[in-house]
């Protein structure tokens, strides 16, 4: 990517990001607040907001240490899924979106925590730039399953099956990657998936497969910036 464009995609996250904490956000509210660099921008506004004498009885729920550690750098209150098992929303990226507004998430290994956060959330807001746009999941992102370290040679042979090209994830020291919960990422190139629910159906099944980043039937509302500006569609 050139570096212009590169600013450019980094421009449009934070729009989308920021549109969607000053639509949805009130004050009362607890939100769920995903993980990966769009996400990061959502913290980033609730943090001015705060600042400004605005929002201040937000409380968040991180989807992953690393949010967690920005939400704390930043001032931004935290609370758990213990103290508060329904969210009133969340505010999350997506690595690629269909437009039936089903997902591939996980492009930062944070997809379980990200997935249980989403399902306990009344309403989930996908922030995206419009790249991430796509005409069936798995046409441009490889699909992340999340699996325990015990008998993983035998969860990437169970998905090869299924006729996924898989690759181990490695971190930036090039070690085998770890998520928070310390299983490892197969990520898994299908091609375009031509029935995402069916396949979440066979994960499911697979002992060992802990989580896998299609979201299916979670997203309630899109907001999508790009060179044409902001779009919000809800479902
Ligand atoms: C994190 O595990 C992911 O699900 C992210 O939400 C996704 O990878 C989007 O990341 P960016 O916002 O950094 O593009």
């Amino acid at each position: 990517m050139a570096p212009s464009e590169a600013g450019d995609t980094a421009r449009y996250k934070r729009e989308a990001a920021a549109w969607a904490v000053d639509a949805f956000f009130r004050d009362g509210m607890v939100v769920g607040l995903g993980t990966g660099s769009t996400a990061a921008f959502a913290v980033q506004r609730l943090a001015e907001l705060r600042a400004l004498g605005r929002l201040t009885d937000v409380r968040g729920v991180p989807t992953s240490r690393q949010t967690e550690a920005l939400a704390r750098e930043l001032g931004v209150p935290l609370t758990t899924l213990e103290e508060h098992p329904v969210l009133d929303v969340t505010v999350d990226g997506a690595d690629e979106v269909a437009p039936d507004l089903s997902l591939i998430k996980g492009g930062g290994g944070a997809l379980l925590r990200e997935k249980v956060v989403a399902q306990a959330s009344r309403r989930v807001v996908i922030v995206v730039d419009s790249a991430k746009l796509s005409p069936r999941l798995g046409t441009r992102w490889a699909l992340p399953v999340e699996v325990l370290p015990f008998g993983w040679r035998s969860q990437a042979l169970f998905l090869e099956s299924l006729g996924a090209r898989v690759t181990p994830r490695r971190d930036a020291a090039g070690e085998p990657f770890l998520t928070d919960q310390g299983n490892l990422v197969l990520d898994c190139g299908f091609g375009p998936i031509e029935a995402p629910e069916a396949l979440a159906v066979r994960l499911g099944l697979r002992a060992g497969v802990v989580g896998h980043g299609l979201f299916l039937g979670l997203t309630t509302d899109l907001v999508v910036a790009g060179p044409h500006g902001v779009e919000h569609r809800a479902l």
